[in-house]
């Protein structure tokens, strides 16, 4: 039986994942220092085994691949504008992380590791959608954070032999996503805000557009990849292979919120991507990957339990 080790299990795209896991039967384990991730994102899993550490810390990547036989790879700090302001720190974790677990899971012989990359390598390259062949443009500290991580993964399979996928998501939502943070993904931000009667602020003239994909299908082609066959040492989008606008997801989240709230707009953000869509294809012909939740869909979905968690914790 094949038994998996998710990094990041404990945040918002990790927990899916983790979700769809043990839904599959196999058996799983988790290495989260908790940094973003709750321990109550997985807590009804009691066979899940929790290993609360910091991947970068000496010693703890080969303990948590002792005895599995494949690695989903989703731990990082994920905020574009975190990276721009704290490059270094953000370094440690996504990239010094990512090559102590590279180290040890070729030390423990795993059979496959799974890489969370982002649409964000690709930059402000200005065809759309996004395909793999296109020449990566990083913008950001965080994206090329990914990149090298990426770069780690084709390495470590032509230099040592071990297997490694590479998944670039694309802006993913859906419940669980933590607004708390100025660093948060902004479907979870303005959902929080217009929910709790506060103005939402859209930075730049909201014309930027993303390809937003519901978790659950990001989380069925991470699954989809830890098995494809012909796949080792390659790169692939997960997206929709859509796009909408911020203005346009505003509209969008207000009237299923309800709300009559005006947003505010601000400052461009550095480090910004302008538009984003992903040419699946190649996920699709290798991966079988078919994503099948709407963007509207996937808005409601993440309305309805955003609603219902701030029911849960006035009445508690
Ligand atoms: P998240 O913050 O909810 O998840 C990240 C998890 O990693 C958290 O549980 C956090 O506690 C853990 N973590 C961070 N640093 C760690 C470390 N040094 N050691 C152990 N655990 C650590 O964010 P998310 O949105 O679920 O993102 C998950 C992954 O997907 C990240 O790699 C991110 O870069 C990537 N990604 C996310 C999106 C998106 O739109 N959310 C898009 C593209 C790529
Ligand atoms: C997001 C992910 C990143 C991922 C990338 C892949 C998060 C926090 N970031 O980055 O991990 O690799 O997608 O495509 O999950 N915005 C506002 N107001 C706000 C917040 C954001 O206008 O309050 C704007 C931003 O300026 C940006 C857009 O919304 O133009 C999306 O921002 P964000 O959700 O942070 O995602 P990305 O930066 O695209």
């Amino acid at each position: 039986m094949n038994s998996y080790l998710v990094t990041g299990g404990a945040g918002f795209i990790g927990s899916h994942v983790v979700d769809a896991l043990v839904a599959r039967g196999d058996s799983v384990r988790v290495v989260d220092d908790l940094s973003t991730g709750k321990r109550e994102n997985i807590a009804r899993h009691t066979n899940v085994e929790l290993i609360e550490e910091d991947l970068s810390n000496p010693g703890v990547a080969m303990r948590a691949v002792t005895g599995v036989s494949h690695v989903i790879h989703i731990a990082a700090i994920p905020s574009v504008p975190r990276s721009v302001e704290q490059p270094v720190k953000t370094h440690r974790a996504n990239v010094e992380g990512t090559l102590l677990l590279l180290l040890a899971a070729r030390d423990a012989k795993i059979k496959r590791l799974v890489f969370a990359s982002s649409s964000s390598v690709y930059g402000d390259a200005p065809a759309l959608p996004k395909h793999e062949e296109m020449s990566p443009n990083p913008l950001s500290p965080y994206a090329l954070q990914k990149l090298i991580g990426e770069e780690y993964m084709r390495l470590f399979y032509r230099l040592y032999g071990l297997d490694t996928v590479a998944l670039r998501f694309f802006n993913v939502f859906g419940p669980r996503q933590d607004p708390s943070s100025n660093y948060s993904g902004v479907i979870s931000i303005f959902t929080a805000a217009l929910s709790e009667g506060r103005v939402p602020i859209i930075h730049g003239d909201g014309q930027q557009t993303r390809d937003f994909t519901y978790v659950s299908d990001v989380a069925d082609g991470v699954l989809a990849a830890t098995c494809a066959q012909n796949v080792a040492g390659k790169v692939f989008n997960l997206g929709r292979g859509d796009r909408m606008s911020l203005t346009r997801l505003f509209e969008v989240l207000r009237e299923l919120v309800g709300s009559k709230i005006e947003p505010r707009y601000g400052e461009l953000r550095k480090g910004d991507v302008r538009d984003s869509q992903a040419d699946i294809s190649r996920a699709r012909q290798f991966l079988g990957f078919n994503p099948s939740i709407t963007v509207e869909e996937g808005l409601r979905r993440t309305v309805q339990w955003y609603l219902a968690s701030i029911k849960r914790s006035t009445s508690s």
